[in-house]
């Protein structure tokens, strides 16, 4: 299990920075002599052929792996739990196909690539897809993961005056600023749809899928988080945008009266639609590019 596994990995090295919705797709794509060897010994070998169960959990692994590698080429894509089990059904598929015609290129180059590119395309904004298919390979969006201190100095925390319990929204997989404030004894917690680090207090979900509670959260920060995909959706991808809307008004209800929601980058045309009465907005700005927004529940 472990050496195909790791088969499966040096496979998708091969093709990490492969476009997936390159028109020529079959011509772009390698194939690792080590997964070949696997996959052709899985085939070859009655004795070792495992179990439906293996090839289930091969076609998991792998499909998770895929997951991983595409948010990390670009982050603003959303997979959904239908899109993951899309795409272990096409792993699934794959590998019938290739037990029934024992032959593995031809499967790939006619049914696997094309299979993931129509799948891939699907996640893609329409406006990115056209331009996408021209182009053998892609590179990666810049999205990082920030210190504590850094987090602090951006989104100008003052320790002192933020108010329990604070919720870290997108707070990264190694919750930085979280276990920082959690070292100096605050009520902190954070959530994100990848964690590394395994507490109590760190959810893993996805911001969609999470219940903001109602008058919850005396702080809610979210660096480079949530608003960062939120503008994305505001200018590539108009048909999450209403989405993102509700989960910001579901956030900014779950702040308890006096709260603050406190993130960056800011949202000028969002902020400018919130009722006066019931928030108060500062936007500071930071850099030529970047600025903060604190939003106060004033009701
Ligand atoms: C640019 S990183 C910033 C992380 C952290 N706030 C920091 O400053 O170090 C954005 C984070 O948002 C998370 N994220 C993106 N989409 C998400 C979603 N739909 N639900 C939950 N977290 C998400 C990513 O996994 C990533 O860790």
């Amino acid at each position: 299990m472990r050496s195909i596994q790791d088969s499966i990995q040096q496979q998708l090295d091969l093709n990490q920075s492969k476009n997936l919705l390159f028109e020529h797709i079959q011509q772009s794509m390698s194939v690792a002599p080590s997964f070949l060897a696997a996959l052709e010994a899985l085939l070859n070998s009655d004795s070792n052929q495992p179990p439906e169960e293996a090839h289930a959990q091969f076609a998991a692994f792998t499909a998770n792996e895929m997951v991983k590698r595409i948010y990390a080429i670009n982050p603003y894509l959303r997979i959904n739990p239908a899109d993951a089990a899309a795409l272990e059904q096409i792993y699934r598929q794959t590998w019938q196909l290739m037990q029934q015609t024992r032959d593995i290129k031809t499967t790939l180059n006619e049914f696997h690539y094309p299979a993931l590119s129509k799948w891939l395309t699907g996640l893609y904004p329409e406006e990115f897809q056209k331009s996408l298919r021209g182009s053998p390979s892609v590179g990666r969006v810049t999205y990082e993961e920030y210190s504590a201190e850094f987090q602090i100095e951006l989104l100008g925390l003052d320790l002192a005056s933020l108010q329990p319990p604070i919720l870290d929204v997108g707070c990264g997989s190694q919750a930085n600023l979280v276990r920082h404030l959690r070292s100096l004894g605050m009520e902190a917690y954070g959530m994100d749809r990848e964690v590394q680090t395994s507490r109590p207090y760190i959810f893993q979900a996805d911001w969609f899928d999470y219940r903001f509670e109602k008058d919850r959260w005396g702080t809610i920060v979210s660096n480079m988080g949530f608003s960062n995909h939120l503008n994305y959706a505001y200018r590539h991808d108009y048909s999450q945008l209403e989405r993102y809307l509700l989960k910001m008004k579901e956030m900014l209800e779950a702040l308890a009266v006096g709260g603050c929601f406190i993130y960056a980058p800011a949202l000028p045309s969002v902020e400018e639609a919130l009722p006066t009465q019931q928030y108060l907005v500062q936007r500071e700005q930071k850099t030529q590019d970047l600025s903060v927004s604190r939003i106060f529940r004033a009701e």
